[in-house]
């Protein structure tokens, strides 16, 4: 991995991939809790499923904290209070994870699988939508950072 700065277009554009990425896992294990009935796939195959989906959160999540943080700090005058605001959505979506992928782990029944991988699509869903309302945005992550009104009016 590399720490070279990135330009915020490039951190936009990248976080926006990832997003699509991860949205396209959760249909996946969607689609795969919701064969369990059929035989083709089984409640071991959905919880590693699970289990890799949390990996490739986690990396997604240093990633915006290793390039998205520094852009949006950067932007305008309410950086700081904004990097606060991420951090502790990022605690707490890391608390949720954890607690919703050892509920898959744990599901001792097909039902109790569904209703937690149903859970963790949903919650995943929302953070990703608020997210890129408040941040992943071309007002924050721009390239050119002139002050719309830099004498004050
Ligand atoms: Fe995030
Ligand atoms: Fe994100």
């Amino acid at each position: 991995m590399s720490d070279e700065a990135l330009m915020p277009s490039e951190v936009r554009r990248k976080v926006l991939s990832q997003h699509r990425e991860i949205e396209q896992m959760l249909s996946e294990l969607e689609a795969g809790v919701a064969k369990l009935g059929e035989g083709s796939v089984d409640a071991a195959q959905v919880k590693r499923a699970a289990y890799a989906l949390r990996g490739i959160l986690e990396l997604h999540m240093s990633f915006e904290e290793a390039h998205m943080v520094p852009a949006i700090n950067d932007a305008d005058g309410f950086g700081p209070e904004r990097v606060r605001h991420l951090h502790a959505e990022h605690a707490e979506q890391r608390r949720e994870l954890d607690r919703l992928v050892d509920a898959i782990r744990e599901a001792s029944s097909p039902d109790g699988l569904v209703s937690s991988v149903t859970k963790l699509a949903q919650m995943l869903r929302v953070d990703i939508e608020q997210e890129e309302r408040e941040y992943v945005n071309e007002k924050l992550l721009s390239d050119s950072l002139i002050p719309s009104d830099p004498f004050g009016g």
